[in-house]
């Protein structure tokens, strides 16, 4: 399966407007007043909803190239992964500053005594220290050491999960959704399973047509 033939260039320009419009859609909705009764919290959840759609969105990428050899979306990665850590900084910028208006003590004491925002906290430093480190100086910097670091990228996803979960409460479907996707991509981290979907591409290339459990002569 091939991705239309898009350039770099045009995939990226895609994807930087894809990722800026929920932003654009929720600055309209602020200044027309179409915030719900709860403005600052509905401005909680679209940030934090938005934030793990993009991480999502970033895990997607690895098992997309292992099944189709898409590896044209392998830049594009870098980016979903810099917007979700954007709307995770609004996300918890908008918890500090708009909820409870900066005051050190009241945010210490939530932080570290309320666990779905210590476990959020968590996962946003993680997404935050990815971000910082995704240019190439810090890529030569770092070395080996880099794609360690950035293997966090699952603990973060995990942490935001588990965030939603204690969020949420009582309804999981919509946590227990994204955790279940999150966790068939980390399945594609397996070295078998990446294994497999290689060489069902590599014989879908060949033959043109897929027939499971064919073997090569
Ligand atoms: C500094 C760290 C964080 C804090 C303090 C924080 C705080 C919050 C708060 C207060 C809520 C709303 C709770 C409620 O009113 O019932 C929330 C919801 C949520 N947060 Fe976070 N959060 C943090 C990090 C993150 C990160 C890193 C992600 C994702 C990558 C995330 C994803 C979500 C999601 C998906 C929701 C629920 C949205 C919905 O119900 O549709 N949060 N968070």
């Amino acid at each position: 399966m091939h991705i239309p033939t898009i350039k770099p260039l045009y995939l990226k320009i895609i994807t930087h407007i894809g990722a800026l419009l929920p932003l654009a859609w929720t600055v309209q909705d602020y200044f027309t007043n179409n915030l719900t009764v709860n403005p600052i919290q509905e401005l909680t959840f679209r940030t934090g909803r938005y934030a793990l759609i993009l991480l999502i969105l970033t895990l997607a990428i690895t098992p997309l190239n292992a099944l189709f050899g898409w590896r044209k979306l392998i830049p594009v990665r870098r980016l979903f992964g810099l917007y979700a850590a954007l709307y995770a900084t609004l996300h918890f910028l908008i918890f500090v500053g708009l909820d409870y208006g900066f005051d050190r003590e009241l945010l210490q004491e939530a932080i570290f005594e309320k666990r779905y925002a210590l476990i959020g906290f968590s996962a946003f430093l993680i997404l935050l220290a990815l971000a910082l480190t995704s240019n190439r100086s810090a890529m030569k910097r770092l070395g080996k050491r880099w794609k360690k670091l950035h293997r966090l990228v699952y603990l973060a996803g995990g942490l935001a999960i588990v965030h939603f979960i204690w969020v949420v409460k009582a309804d999981l479907t919509r946590p227990l959704l994204y955790g279940s996707v999150m966790a068939l991509f980390l399945l594609f981290r397996l070295r078998p399973l990446r294994r497999w979907a290689q060489s069902i591409r590599v014989r879908f290339r060949r033959t043109g047509t897929l027939k499971v459990g064919e073997t090569r002569p």
